[in-house]
């Protein structure tokens, strides 16, 4: 018997319902066919974003959503993307697929749909190959309420109102595919970039995001927050981290999404718990600048990287998706969830039929990834409050040095006053019982869903609903104790009324 102990009395931290935020990029079919289609296409569209895309998000309250990359950010000339459609600038998309990008998808394009999804704007903006006037400029085209030149022109374009940019990334990945730059060097136009950032009266004020670590480069975050840091409030409210799951570690064969056996299954789920320790060690590079917390881990690109789906154009990186990408979205979140004193959004690499997609599409057909089921049982946890828990767990798998423990958890208590428990079996053989220990609550009831499958199974356009939740009900309350059996390779979701 596993015991869960949970103290309802000890709130921990707020849980920001960013930390389920998602990631849209210009990559493959993410943005064109994933999201956006055309006002003129077959497919149901409400001013060219696609109806069962909009409904599927807004079912699973995506609250955020990263715009324009990822490495497409620090290519992308935010002009080329305003004005009317038919005069907008043709390119070829370099870094993915090297495919045209018309440019019928821009900032217009992309305020709508985070309208009709209902979720707040984090725009990435250009550091890489693009000047500080742009970046000041696009600032200034969405935000400012008023007569200035970019005002005048988002009005000409057809929108008077400014828009709320709720977040706003100084480039992407800088030490890479945005420039190639030292921390030192990075830092320092941090400092001048995001000067240009401006928070114009009246508005939402924008939260601005630096550009961090990649994995395990603790010097990167060192470096940058010792020439970035104490400039006071509103000089930084925010600091990345990309992280990916490969189940190799190797980035020429990282291994197939779906063709896969035990031990691989293990070996991404230890792969993926890695994500702990850099969140624990750049947490603690950040403490030593900012023991107040008061700059959040930004985690905005996680998930699974496998080899593309065979026969598919490799620079598209459309991947499929299992029960393995439902545990490691499981493992992730949680520790989000149990680490939000720091982390303070969080963005899945991507959306749309790129990496660990949440929906996939093909022509006017759309499914749900087991994903996308997680997403849906986690978002109970948004702006509720961490609740003190803690499991002993046991370390299971197949090989010596790639063990992962058996279960995986967080507790919150909700908006809606029920306590929201989320776990995840990573036994591909084993079921739990678990017994869970409440400090001085009554439990009234307890309703439960769950996402359970082989290990391999995935939906398909022709079997959509393979893996999908289904209610639970292997979970009873009585006094102050719930008792519950997990079923192996299992994410569940149990909402306790107290
Ligand atoms: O998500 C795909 C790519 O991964 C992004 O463009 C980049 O930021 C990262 O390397």
């Amino acid at each position: 018997m596993y015991k869960l102990y949970v103290n309802p009395k000890n709130k921990k931290g707020h849980i920001n319902r960013e930390l389920q935020g998602n990631f849209s990029e210009h990559l493959g079919r993410c943005i064109y066919e994933g999201l956006y289609v055309g006002e003129n296409s077959d497919i149901p569209n409400v001013n060219g974003m696609r109806c069962d895309v909009v409904d599927a998000l807004k079912e699973m309250k995506l609250p955020v959503l990263r715009w324009p990359g990822g490495c497409f950010a620090d290519e992308y000339h935010w002009k080329d993307g305003i004005g009317p459609k038919e005069t907008r600038k043709k390119m070829i998309n370099t870094h993915w697929g090297g495919v045209v990008e018309d440019n019928s998808f821009g900032t217009h394009e992309f305020m709508e749909l985070c309208r009709q999804i209902g979720c707040e704007t984090y725009i990435n903006g250009n550091v890489g190959s693009g000047t500080v006037q742009e970046m000041s400029e696009w600032v200034e085209y969405m935000t400012f309420n008023g007569v200035s030149p970019m005002a005048n022109l988002r009005e000409k374009n057809g929108h008077k109102e400014p828009w709320t940019v709720n977040y706003f990334g100084v480039g992407n990945e800088n030490w890479g595919c945005g420039g190639n730059m030292r921390p030192e060097y990075y830092g320092d136009l941090y400092r001048r970039y995001q000067t240009y950032v401006r928070n114009y009266g009246g508005n939402t004020p924008i939260k601005k995001i630096a550009c961090g670590a990649n994995a395990g480069d603790y010097h990167w975050t060192e470096k940058v927050l010792e020439t970035c840091f104490d400039h006071g409030n509103g000089f930084m409210d925010g600091m990345s981290l990309h992280y990916y799951t490969l189940p190799t570690g190797n980035w020429s064969k990282k291994g197939s999404a779906t063709e896969f056996d035990e031990k691989d299954w293990y070996r991404t789920l230890n792969k993926t718990l890695y994500m702990e320790t850099l969140i624990k060690r750049h947490g603690a590079i950040m403490d030593q600048y900012d023991p107040d917390k008061k700059i959040g881990m930004i985690i905005d690109e996680w998930g699974t990287w496998y080899d593309v789906e065979p026969g598919t154009n490799p620079g598209f990186l459309y991947q499929q998706s299992t029960m393995r990408d439902a545990l490691v979205a499981a493992i992730n979140l949680n520790l989000f969830n149990k680490n939000c004193d720091r982390v303070k959004m969080a963005n899945i690499a991507q959306l749309i039929n790129v990496l660990q997609a949440v929906i996939l599409t093909e022509g006017d057909k759309m499914l749900k990834t087991p994903t996308y089921h997680v997403f849906n049982m986690f978002k109970h946890h948004q702006d509720a409050e961490l609740l003190d828990s803690s499991l002993a767990t046991d370390l299971i798998g197949l090989e010596d040095g790639v063990k992962v423990p058996n279960l995986t958890e967080s507790v919150s208590l909700g908006t809606d006053g029920k306590i929201h428990i989320t776990l995840g079996n990573l036994s591909l053989s084993d079921d739990y019982d678990l017994e869970g220990v409440f400090t001085e609550t009554e439990l009234k009831s307890v309703k439960g869903e769950i996402l359970t499958a082989g290990m391999t199974d995935r939906n398909t356009f022709d079997n959509p609903e393979t893996v999908r939740t289904e209610a639970f009900t292997g979970a009873s309350v009585k006094g102050n104790i719930l008792t519950v059996k997990v079923p192996a390779k299992s994410v569940l979701h149990l909402a306790v009324e107290i």
